[in-house]
């Protein structure tokens, strides 16, 4: 029987019953909705609203529903239309009759969305712990790697030496900012909509504040019609997380060019590759490729989540129902990519060797025959174009900046001297770059601490 069957003639049409139904997604909403009953009826014994020994009756037999579900005595009986439903009905199977009085002063409209929000308070705090790992695993492969020197790049074309670690510390900074935007969702997730009822509050005399309370919740939604049709919070959340997958993606990207033959800037651990059906050779870096997939998967979610929203009026639709399969895949996907993002890192191995010989090819250091006249007195513009002119000779003669005669030096600019060959040193390129959030050394070491310190 259904929960609002009184009104409505025999039953649904056996399509529309499967349509209406999503049992199936919110069923992982369980212990969350027996939370949230328990913190409503709590209420009710304290406002008397139930009698006490009612109340008490309908929390024990909440409890022990929670707990069959735990010990499996209790399964969920996926042909309910859906999870509260589901609690409702079992709590009634349990004590019987007085079950039905749970629902006293409440709607399935605030209980949907303090559920979902109770849930999505607790996955946004796992992420936080993966991401604090992802972050950790960057800063670690960093430390090994402060001296292994590689090209940086603009437009994928060799620009700047630069190392290995930091450019990892890119990716640790990314993961920082995504941090502070889970940070402040879960500031804004946390007021409670629970008494809001179906849209208008209600005529018994509830107690908000103390179910916000006794749910955890900082604040209470200000407006009942606000607080039943707001999804601004799983918006909120779709961004984030797509945030964090593009940035996965872009890693996977690096990793994937990295670990390629032209390359060789490092290996990926066999744990996180796969071999070919057919070519004995292969080693392919598949989970970078699925993590760079993945994001795409994040994006179209959180884009339905948006579509779906848009244009909606106040309050309470049930397209809304709609929007909890998109979001707990974006959690899922975005769970797993950390995990194995954080193992791939750990366990990758640079090929310092090859990254530093990759240096040697690129004219990385023209900058810093530029920077050498501008110390003498040259204005940046004349001793770009004079750099650009060796970096020109070098090519057509196949030779490295560093592999040029002063005495071709000299005829650009007899500001040359012998000591061009130590001031375009590759190594020294990198370590003179002191300036703050530059690829120095010392300047990364306190880049790896200062966000090992914000993770703390
Ligand atoms: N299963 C519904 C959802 O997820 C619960 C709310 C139902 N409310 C209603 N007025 N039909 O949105």
């Amino acid at each position: 029987m259904k929960l609002w069957s009184g009104m409505l003639s025999g039953d649904l049409d056996k399509f529309a019953e499967e349509f209406n139904s999503s049992i199936k997604i919110d069923q992982r909403l369980v212990f969350d909705d027996i939370k949230g009953s328990i913190a409503h009826v709590k209420m009710l014994k304290k406002t008397k609203i139930l009698a006490a020994d009612e109340a008490d009756q309908i929390i024990d037999g909440l409890h022990t529903i929670g707990q069959k579900l735990i010990d499996e005595k209790l399964t969920i009986d996926l042909t309910s239309e859906d999870i509260h439903t589901f609690v409702e009905a079992s709590l009634i199977e349990e004590i019987g009759d007085l079950g039905k009085k749970m629902h006293t002063a409440r709607s399935r409209n605030d209980q949907v969305t303090t559920d979902l929000k109770l849930n999505l308070r607790d996955e946004s705090e796992e992420i936080v712990d993966l991401l604090k790992k992802y972050i950790n695993a960057l800063c670690e492969q960093a430390k090994k790697n402060t001296q292994t020197i590689m090209p940086g790049y603009t437009h994928l074309q060799a620009a700047q030496p630069v190392t290995f670690a930091h450019h990892l510390m890119a990716y640790a900074m990314m993961g920082l900012r995504d941090l502070d935007r889970l940070k402040d969702f879960q500031k804004r997730i946390n007021e409670s909509p629970l008494g809001a009822c179906a849209l208008a509050g209600t005529t018994y005399p509830i107690d908000r504040e103390f179910t916000a309370s006794e749910l955890g919740f900082e604040s209470i939604m200000q407006n009942s019609m606000d607080a039943v049709s707001d999804r601004d919070y799983i918006l909120e959340l779709q961004s984030v997380l797509s945030i964090i997958a593009i940035h996965l993606s872009r890693l996977s990207e690096e990793l994937i060019i990295w670990s390629s033959q032209p390359y060789h800037f490092l290996k990926i651990d066999d744990k996180f590759s796969t071999g070919s059906s057919i070519m004995p050779q292969k080693k392919n870096p598949d989970m970078a490729e699925l993590i760079r997939s993945k994001s795409a998967k994040l994006i179209g979610n959180m884009n339905q989540s948006f579509v779906m929203m848009k244009g909606l009026p106040l309050a309470y639709s049930k397209d809304m129902q709609e929007d909890k399969e998109s979001i707990f895949d974006s959690i899922d996907t975005i769970k797993i990519s950390l995990e194995v993002m954080t193992g791939q890192i750990s366990t990758l191995t640079a090929n310092k060797e090859k990254m530093l010989k990759a240096c040697k090819n690129g004219f990385l250091n023209a900058t810093d025959v530029a920077d050498y006249l501008v110390n003498k007195g040259v204005s940046f513009r004349d001793a770009h174009h004079i750099s650009a002119r060796l970096v020109k000779y070098g090519m057509e003669n196949d030779k490295s900046l560093d592999e040029i005669d002063l005495e071709i030096y000299k005829k650009e600019s007899d500001l040359f001297e012998t000591d061009i060959y130590e001031e375009i040193d590759i190594i020294k390129c990198v370590n003179k770059r002191t300036s703050l959030g530059g690829p120095a050394k010392d300047e990364v070491e306190r880049q790896i601490n200062f966000v090992l310190d914000k993770i703390s």
